[in-house]
């Protein structure tokens, strides 16, 4: 997705995780209020809406693909992956490869790669409770997520609710443009409540796929 008429100059400054890497240790989550500034938002949200107007979204799935009604119950977001080459989306790509190689560097977790998508959830459409690791592959480690919402007023809904391992309430984030959030993919419930309005975002995973072989 090649955006011509973006020729506006935003910067992608090297950023200073040191806050997110401390919160991360004590409390296995992580918000980063004002990650993104306004023109870093605007441009990415102009990417994600002239992707939707060329028909690069589709409907997210969840498991199987049948039972399309009910699974939109679940899960009702819209959804196009980030690719290397997007004019803006690359430059998000690249700060979160900074993160990748800064969250190595303090937790040793060995993160391999990092895959994202544009979302839109429509007005009333949620994401109802989940985990991010699948039950048959670990591969997702750190789950992100960044609000790219010009505006949300308080009563707008759209929150995002985290809960711990045993079910307790951790935090009810709305999707404030600019904030990132960051949580342990494997043992933290989590879901979107829905809003009255488009929500816009972009959601990305820190991943481990090697294969480890027992020497025997
Ligand atoms: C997801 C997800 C949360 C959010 O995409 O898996 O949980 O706040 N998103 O958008
Ligand atoms: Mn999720």
């Amino acid at each position: 997705m090649h955006e011509s008429q973006s020729n506006q100059r935003v910067d992608w400054p090297v950023l200073d995780f040191a806050n997110a890497i401390e919160e991360l240790a004590t409390q296995h989550y992580a918000v980063l209020p004002n990650f993104l500034s306004d023109a870093q938002q605007d441009a990415l949200r102009r990417e994600l809406v002239a992707c939707q107007q060329q028909g690069l979204f589709h409907a997210a799935g969840i498991g199987r693909g049948q039972h399309h009604n009910l699974n939109r119950q679940i899960r009702g977001d819209s959804i196009c992956w980030l690719e290397d080459d997007f004019n803006t989306g690359r430059h998000y790509l690249a700060q979160m490869d900074t993160l990748r190689h800064t969250l190595n560097a303090s937790f040793y977790l060995g993160l391999q790669s990092f895959e994202a998508h544009y979302a839109h959830y429509q007005a009333g459409s949620v994401y109802q409770r989940h985990v991010d690791r699948h039950r048959d592959n670990d591969a997702r480690v750190i789950s992100s997520v960044c609000y790219l919402n010009a505006d949300w007023p308080a009563d707008a809904g759209g929150e995002l609710q985290l809960f711990n391992a045993h079910d307790e309430l951790l935090l009810r984030l709305p999707p404030l443009g600019g904030t990132l959030v960051l949580f342990m993919s494997a043992d933290m419930p989590h879901e979107v409540l829905a809003s009255t309005q488009s929500r816009y975002s972009i959601a990305g995973w820190f991943r481990r796929d090697e294969m480890t072989y027992a020497l025997v």
